[in-house]
């Protein structure tokens, strides 16, 4: 399909999609508004095969150089989706356009963003804290080194990371993912500012650098509720980030707490303006978040091995329990 033929302004607007709207011939029928982001708007929609996410992206009012960037961003996002498969992204279900809308169909991903997650929970406890990490280092280090050519994911951000039921966690939305390299653009203000590394801002090549930033932004909205600010002194990131497991640390062992110590310093590491600063890979983070989770599990085995040995004192010495 030729995107390029639709130019924004030439099309008449089409009336706007709400719940019961039925599109494609019939084949899609619009069940409620799952999000909104810079482009455009993303529903719940009944599909032949199932229920599925689409994002619809109306472009009649826009501007050539507008439609030039959605153009690229749009193809990247769609050719990205099909061909990368990992849990942690969503699948592909193709793309389509109708008069000046573009649809881009894929799995529909069951859960609130993390965004939404803290909003309603408040700052994550530690295990949730260390699923986040676990998630997040490992669909990084798919995109960095496991694919054909490095990738860079571009915008990672709490509103672009949902919660699935099973609790792990996703990455939604590919609009600004890129090979390692390619040139950002700025014509449009298209990152996220407290979310994005701060040479982004200033244009020039993609690297592996700006996700390793965002994700470091992201822990610390994850443990504070808070977005970074770039003014904020690391030591005072360290302070608040202290408080945070302070509150949160009741049943968690010397050890494991130690470890997630480490863990989150490493973490805040990535926050450094300077991207030699920052820890050089993802897999630095995974070997920190591997020794937290070792530990922490030999302390949740050792705690049910205790409950199980004082329920047999109590079975040998006749009492009830
Ligand atoms: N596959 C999906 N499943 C469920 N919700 C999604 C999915 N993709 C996007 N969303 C929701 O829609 C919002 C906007 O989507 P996003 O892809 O981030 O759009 P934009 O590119 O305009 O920022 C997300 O923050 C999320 O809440
Ligand atoms: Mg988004």
């Amino acid at each position: 399909m030729n995107l390029s033929l639709n130019i924004g302004g030439m099309v008449n607007k089409p009336q706007p999609i709400s719940p019961g709207t039925v599109l494609a011939g019939g084949k899609l029928k619009i069940l409620s508004r799952l999000g909104v982001g810079g482009f455009g708007e993303v529903f719940l929609a009944q599909t032949e095969s199932g229920l599925k996410a689409v994002k619809v992206v109306e472009t009649s009012d826009w501007g050539q150089e507008e439609y030039q960037v959605f153009n690229a961003m749009f193809m990247s996002e769609a050719s990205f989706l099909r061909t990368l498969s990992h849990p942690g992204i969503p699948k592909s279900d193709g793309f389509f356009a109708e008069g000046s809308r573009y649809f881009l169909m894929m799995e529909w991903l069951k859960g609130p963003t993390l965004e939404q997650y803290v909003e309603e929970e408040g700052p994550l406890f530690l295990d949730e804290f260390l699923g986040l990490v676990d998630s997040l280092t490992q669909v990084l280090g798919y995109l960095h080194t496991q694919c054909e050519g490095v990738i860079v994911f571009g915008d990672l951000k709490p509103a672009n990371i949902v919660r699935r039921e099973s609790g792990s966690y996703s990455l939604c939305d590919l609009g600004l993912t890129s090979f390692e390299g390619s040139k950002m653009s700025r014509k449009i203000a298209v990152f996220s500012p407290n979310f994005s590394a701060p040479e982004r801002a200033r244009g020039g090549a993609s690297h592996i650098s700006n996700d390793i930033y965002s994700l470091g932004a992201t822990v610390y909205f994850a443990l504070t509720g808070r977005e970074p600010e770039k003014t904020l002194h690391v030591r005072e990131q360290e302070r608040l980030v202290r408080l945070a497991l302070e509150r949160q640390s009741e049943d968690w062992g010397r050890l494991a707490l130690h470890q997630i110590g480490n863990l989150i310093i490493l973490l805040l590491a990535c926050l450094d303006p300077d991207p030699n600063g920052r820890p050089p890979s993802v897999r630095t983070l995974r070997e920190a978040w591997q020794r937290t989770h070792a530990a922490r599990d030999s302390e949740l085995q050792e705690a049910s091995g205790q409950s199980t040995h004082s329920i047999m004192k109590h079975l040998y010495e006749g009492k009830k329990f």
